[in-house]
């Protein structure tokens, strides 16, 4: 399955976006044909394509689209609204400034050779986080032959290309036969885990539990599970990580319970010219996803409530942060440093 692609022009056709409406899963794999700029804003705003990854592909295939489809002095508001779609996770920014700068230099061919770049880096990227993920999973945690391993949101095939970050490492580890099961946090409000990460696991036929996201610390403390595996949306240079809300709790009930916590992202998630957690814009999607789901109220419809969609991280926390390229241990006498920077207790392989 491609989560999101290109699909040639043919004849008269000029290209155009396809992707998975995330939005209607697990019930149906519909998919849309985006023909035009707003129309991928849109779907990105509904998160009907979301995760960082695939987030940076959508920004590059519109930049795209755009310089394709719309007259000259249109092109550049358009990819501004693009790239201002949604703002925590670096990649969508850092696929449309690929895309746009190719274009400028290069005109519309140019633009779409940048950005199928980025889709294939991008499977070639989760092949190698895969590999490297289950590679220190046996490192840190030796004799133990099968793993159970605790994740949150979703990091699979539909938040990258063809593969995921973290459920990209977890569908290795099933692959290899090391996989127990895995622990799925539902991830309110939008349930990414309920309704997309059991979806994807199911569909590998690897063994899963669904929890609610509150009984994610007792679950840890009880023992049983051996690491937590998460993505990614901006990590900055010292080694804080945003991510979907609830990873940080994720990462004090783990780190309370001794149990590894992992960051599976690719390179492009790390943001240099963000020096700390503190400086990440975090996406605040408004009050109505927390009072109703899918039109059915959960809470008094005049209800105060706050919904931050990420939450950051602190690198001192996190056992080790595994990309495309290496893993990176934030090590505790380290952070007053900035791991990012300084490569410290980086393993290139
Ligand atoms: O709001 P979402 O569903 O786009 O949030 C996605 C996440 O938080 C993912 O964990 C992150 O983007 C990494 S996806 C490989």
């Amino acid at each position: 399955m491609r989560t999101i692609d290109w699909v040639p022009a043919e004849g008269v056709c000029p290209g155009h976006i396809r992707l998975v409406d995330q939005t209607r899963l697990p019930g149906e794999l519909h998919e849309l044909e985006i023909h035009t700029v707003d129309a991928l804003v849109d779907a990105i705003g509904r998160l009907s394509v979301r995760g960082a990854p695939a987030l940076g592909v959508a920004g590059a295939l519109g930049v795209a689209l755009a310089v394709q489809s719309l007259p000259a002095g249109e092109v550049e508001a358009a990819v501004a609204r693009l790239r201002a779609a949604r703002p925590t996770a670096v990649n969508l920014a850092l696929g449309v400034d690929t895309a746009w700068a190719a274009a400028r230099e290069g005109g519309p061919e140019a633009a779409l050779a940048a950005a199928l770049a980025l889709r294939d880096d991008d499977i070639a990227g989760c092949r190698a986080m895969a590999g490297r993920g289950t590679a220190l999973l046996a490192r840190l945690l030796p004799g133990r032959p099968k793993l159970t391993v605790l994740t949150i949101c979703n990091t699979g095939a539909l938040a990258a290309v063809e593969h995921g970050t973290a459920l990209g490492v977890i569908e290795r580890l099933h692959a290899d036969g090391r996989l127990d099961r895995a622990v799925v946090c539902e991830t309110r409000p939008l349930l990414q885990g309920a309704r997309l990460t059991a979806w994807e696991l199911g569909r590998m036929g690897a063994r899963y539990d669904l929890i609610v996201d509150s009984a994610a610390a007792s679950v840890l403390a009880g023992g049983g599970v051996d690491a937590v595996l998460v993505g990614a949306d901006r990590i900055a240079e010292n080694g804080d990580t945003a991510n979907k809300i609830g990873t940080f709790a994720l990462a004090l009930a783990a780190a309370h319970a001794n149990v590894p916590f992992l960051v599976v992202a690719p390179e492009t998630t790390v943001d240099t010219g963000t020096a700390s957690g503190a400086d990440i814009h975090i996406e605040d999607r408004g009050a109505d996803e927390v009072r109703a789901f899918h039109g059915v109220p959960t809470a008094p419809a005049d209800a105060s409530a706050r919904n931050p969609a990420f939450d950051v991280t602190p690198a001192a926390l996190i056992t080790a942060i595994v990309t495309d390229r290496r893993v990176v241990e934030p090590a505790p006498a380290a952070l007053s440093a900035n791991p990012f920077r300084m490569s410290l207790n980086e393993e290139e392989a």
